[in-house]
């Protein structure tokens, strides 16, 4: 029996000695650039974690997402928490040298909690309540659901929040859905109050003398989402964005508080989606990210490059690209995979658009549940699939190319402006229903990408004197501050373009008293005397050569005599023949220009070689051939250009200087061409 015990006390002795070693490996710092995965340890027998870690270590992944939907297994009844298996997932994860980022489980709460608090649940717009059996299915504005999660948020901070291997954290997972009952009603209309101060201030301002909209007191003013009064429409999304923000401060300030400061906040947003002013919800957060995925067809690289752009504008910083499909989706019409390479390829767009992070949703599917078809990086046996190749080779270059990455960010000249408020308002009221204002957007995008091969996305308000070129395809919503801004910024030498429906709509989506674009109509010396939407495309020509305009045609005049006519509208409904179709003027240094038309590619190509010449852009990197895209990153001390092969076919590019290729490992070489395979990549450097 004794020498039992002795045995089992040595045994115990030597575990306790060994386990630190085991969980020892204390981390570095975590690399610069990192390729991780969504992983949810909860749906797998514990005995099966160190395979798929050990895969993943094998693939250069470095990073896991883990718990964003594990709130019943967290807390399986109410106030009773269990994270021991979570502490068990991460020490495992550290043990292969991977990292992990705790999403907080608030998007899918248990069944217990909608049960035993129905307030949480959702009201739908119809008034019916949500169910459980989904995700989503809270509602944002509820106390009692601010409450629980914020529980839940503070028991995993105060757990992890100074954990080596927990780089940081997620709040929640794409927020999305607004709840509509009485409560919420309810709140909106202190919001309105708040903001208003009088229901006198209200009415004026929302004109409700229309339609005897006049509200007599607060508890009369109704939620609306489409179809209502435009000041009302607009109040509404507002209230839902700040709403969105309270919501997600009140997870962050309890992490905050418990946590390291090295461990980062942040919530994956999705690109274009418009739900929620995104400027309104990221100011509180220390990274954005978003969830990049393709759906159906392949990469269309401007269309997503802008989304990239425009997250990276959210802080005006590098962003990590939280989920993205590895090969393909389970929610489009058609799931079709992207081609061999297309997601090595894709992974170095984002990471030329300012990722530092890549994650791949997700590492394998669940048995059951609703994504059972969703492209993965293990099949359901926990054996590779296919695309596992792709992404280990992808691991082995960011592994590689992380030190000549590190600390550098996207620098551009040349900005365009985008804004929720206007957006919304195009939407509500398009007119044409063809005209869609993230496409009017990209349609610039795509031009002045090609040249300047940088292009920043930001909001109105931003500081704009770092840039030669400030474009405004359709700032339809313009506030007096956002309009004296951009008046600063041509007078102060800037170049600005303004796009169609510019300068409309005021702070409240009422009409400006003066004609577009309202406010900057004096400093353009000519204003848009009337607009009309197309059924079909019209002639233009000019100093952009010959070609159309669709959807959209802005009748144009000049009153300045330095006011000049750049493009005029040939013959068509008669009302638009032989007018301005655009117009420029030169204030100082600086330069004002509205452009009427919605100009047919051709022509907007050479309306951007027009705005970047005469602003005096110039790419670093030179000319590509067409289908080639350049990415440049720069730090203090290093320059890196991120070229991609999206053509059909092999391409040969011509280096501006002798640069370092990091990918093929040729340092300091007299590298002066580089050729690229179709979906091929090159990471080239120079010292600046
Ligand atoms: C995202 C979501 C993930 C997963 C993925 C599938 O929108 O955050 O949880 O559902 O879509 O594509």
């Amino acid at each position: 029996m004794a020498s039992r015990s002795l045995h089992l006390t040595i045994a115990l002795l030597l575990a306790a000695l060994c386990l630190p070693a085991l969980h020892a490996q204390i981390p570095t710092a975590a690399p610069p650039l990192i390729l991780g995965t969504a992983w949810y340890p909860e749906q797998w027998p514990e005995s099966r974690w160190d395979s798929d870690l050990d895969l993943m270590q094998k693939a250069g992944i470095h990073m896991v997402r883990v718990g964003e939907f594990a709130w019943s297994r967290m807390e399986p009844t109410d106030g009773h928490y269990d994270l021991d298996w979570l502490d068990r997932a991460i020490a495992a994860a550290g043990r292969h040298g991977i990292y992990t980022v705790i999403g907080t489980p608030s998007a899918a709460p248990p069944a217990w909690l909608t049960q035993k608090y129905p307030e949480t649940l959702r009201t739908l717009q119809d008034g019916r309540k949500d169910q459980h059996g989904n995700r989503q299915q809270f509602d944002w504005s509820d106390p009692k659901y601010r409450e629980l999660s914020r529980a839940m948020a503070e028991q995993l901070a105060k757990r992890f929040g100074h954990n080596p291997w927990v780089m940081g954290w997620q709040i929640d997972n794409e927020y999305a859905n607004a709840s509509f009952g009485d409560a919420t009603k309810a709140q909106f209309q202190d919001w309105l109050k708040a903001r208003y101060g009088t229901l006198d201030n209200l009415n004026a301002r929302w004109t409700t003398a229309y339609w005897s909209e006049t509200y007599q007191s607060w508890d009369q003013i109704p939620i609306e989402t489409h179809g209502g009064n435009p000041g009302l429409l607009l109040s509404w999304m507002r209230f839902v964005s700040d709403t969105w923000r309270s919501y997600q401060k009140n997870q962050l300030d309890v992490i905050r508080g418990n946590s390291d400061p090295r461990q980062f906040i942040t919530t994956n947003m999705m690109g274009w989606f418009d739900g929620y002013d995104h400027y309104t919800v990221s100011q509180d957060l220390d990274m954005a990210s978003w969830d990049d995925y393709v759906g159906e067809g392949q990469l269309d690289r401007y269309r997503n490059g802008a989304a990239h752009d425009l997250t990276r504008g959210f802080l005006r910083k590098n962003f990590w690209v939280m989920e993205t499909q590895p090969g393909f989706v389970n929610w489009a019409r058609i799931n079709n995979s992207l081609d061999k390479g297309e997601v090595r390829a894709m992974a170095w767009h984002d990471i030329g658009h300012g990722a530092d992070a890549v994650s791949y949703w997700q590492w394998r599917s669940a048995l059951n549940g609703q994504e059972e078809y969703h492209g993965t990086l293990v099949g359901p046996d926990g054996t590779p699939v296919p695309l596992y190749s792709e992404i280990a080779q992808l691991g082995a270059e960011l592994t590689k190319a992380a030190p000549t990455l590190a600390g550098t960010s996207v620098y551009s000249d040349v900005a365009i402006l985008h804004s929720y408020d206007s957006r919304w308002a195009i939407n509500w009221q398009r007119h044409n229903a063809n005209f869609d204002p993230v496409n009017q957007i990209v349609s610039y995008y795509k031009p002045l990408r090609d040249i300047a091969q940088s292009i920043d996305i930001v909001n109105p308000l931003a500081p704009l004197s770092q840039y030669k070129l400030v474009v405004a395809p359709g700032l339809n919503v313009l506030s007096d501050a956002e309009a004296q801004h951009l008046i600063d910024y041509v007078q102060q030498g800037g170049n600005l373009v303004l796009g169609q429906r510019s300068g409309m709509k005021n702070i409240d989506n009422g009409l400006q008293s003066e004609r577009q674009p309202g406010p900057l109509v004096q400093l353009l010396g000519g204003r848009v005397e009337q607009y009309y939407p197309l059924t079909a495309p019209i002639p233009v020509s000019g100093d952009w050569g010959t070609g159309t305009s669709a959807e959209w045609a802005e009748l144009l005049s000049t009153k300045a005599p330095d006011a000049k006519v750049l493009m005029r509208y040939g013959a068509s409904n008669g009302w638009l023949d032989d007018q301005p179709a655009a117009i420029t003027r030169k204030i100082g240094k600086g330069s004002i220009t509205y452009i009427g038309a919605w100009l047919d590619d051709a022509s907007l190509e050479k309306a951007a070689q027009w705005m970047t010449s005469m602003s005096g852009v110039t790419p670093e990197f030179g000319p590509v051939p067409a289908g080639v895209d350049v990415y440049p990153r720069e730090s203090a001390h290093t320059q890196v250009f991120i070229l991609v092969n999206f053509s059909k076919s092999p391409e040969t590019v011509a280096l501006p200087s002798a640069m370092h290729d990091v990918l093929e490992g040729v340092i300091g070489s007299s590298t002066t061409t580089v050729t690229l395979p179709v979906y091929g990549v090159a990471v080239l450097s120079r010292p600046r």
